[in-house]
């Protein structure tokens, strides 16, 4: 495996571009705008930087690792990657349109990857023909992914043996640890993760106590790194309540989102990026 593309030079696309080129990899960085692009290449500008500053890197690396991405705005470009890492937005239709596109112009050989946080991976293959679908597999990375440890890597119903050891030989590579789990929506993080923020906004509802209050009884009391309340802010109201539906179309009622939730996402409190959630900011 020589050259990785990356679809999408969002949040999750240039960390998983800089990761690959930091490892050696040839890089092919792609969006649909130019404006995307730079953007995303700036990103991975600063975070070199940074990983200058904690002694990472040395300054005489970043040149070269920045001359191993070419973005890119035509897909055709990808014919010649190994392994095509797609980081777009979570829109179950747009992400298998851009696979059947891909799908003719790249080679058999290519592993085709998503990095969704909680779409059935077999689902996401479904109408690729038979052989790619034994090319395709979930590669869910953190954010953000020059600091978090972990891939979880998903094998849909029909990934073959060879694709899950290439992907697992790439994320070795690129310095990350991995798990590797069946294909169930919301895979193992993002099914918990929710389920503890979903249930931290029913108990606010129920009047238990306070964000701050609920929040400190989660971070001390459970030694999680912050409480449901903050973390959800983080990530978004609306990026949670649309998992929680998908999961509970998918795994049943317990997924069903607290209707506090609901509420806050159509009154557009959002969390951190609105300027309000649980916190004001
Ligand atoms: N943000 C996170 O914390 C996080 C963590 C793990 C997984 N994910 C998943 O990663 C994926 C990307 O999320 P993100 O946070 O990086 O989103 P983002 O909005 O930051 O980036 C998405 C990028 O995709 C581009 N794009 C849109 N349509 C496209 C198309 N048709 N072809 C190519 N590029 C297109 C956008 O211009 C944008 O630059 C999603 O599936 C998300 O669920 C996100």
């Amino acid at each position: 495996m020589k050259i990785i593309g990356v679809l999408g030079a969002g949040i999750m696309g240039n960390g998983i571009a800089q990761a690959s080129a930091i490892a050696g990899y040839d890089v092919i960085l792609y969006d649909i705008d130019q404006k995307f692009i730079d953007r995303g290449l700036g990103e991975i500008k600063k975070s070199l930087t940074r990983m200058v500053k904690k002694d990472k890197l040395s300054e005489s690396d970043i040149p070269e690792i920045l001359g191993r991405i070419t973005s890119s705005l035509d897909l055709n470009d990808f014919k010649p990657s190994d392994l095509i890492i797609e980081a777009i937005p979570e829109n179950i239709a747009l992400k298998k349109e851009t696979y059947n596109k891909l799908d003719s112009i790249c080679s058999a050989k290519c592993i085709f990857a998503s990095n969704t946080s909680a779409i059935s991976i077999t689902d996401l293959a479904s109408k690729l023909p038979e052989k790619r679908q034994k090319r395709f597999i979930g590669l869910h990375f953190f954010n953000p992914v020059s600091m978090m440890k972990l891939v979880e890597v998903i094998r849909g119903e029909r990934t073959s043996d060879s694709t899950c050891d290439e992907s697992l030989a790439y994320c070795k590579k690129i310095g990350k640890e991995t798990v590797i789990i069946n294909d169930l929506p919301g895979f193992a993080t993002t099914r918990l993760v929710s389920a503890v923020i979903n249930e931290g906004v029913y108990m606010l509802q129920d009047g238990l106590g306070s964000p701050e209050e609920i929040d400190k009884a989660i971070k001390l009391g459970l030694a999680h790194p912050m409480g449901p309340l903050f973390l959800a802010d983080l990530i978004g109201l609306d990026t949670i309540l649309h998992i929680l539906d998908y999961l509970k179309d998918e795994l049943g009622v317990k997924f069903q989102a607290a209707p506090l939730l609901r509420k806050m996402v159509r009154a557009g409190k959002l969390g951190r990026k609105s300027g309000e959630g649980f916190y004001e900011y």
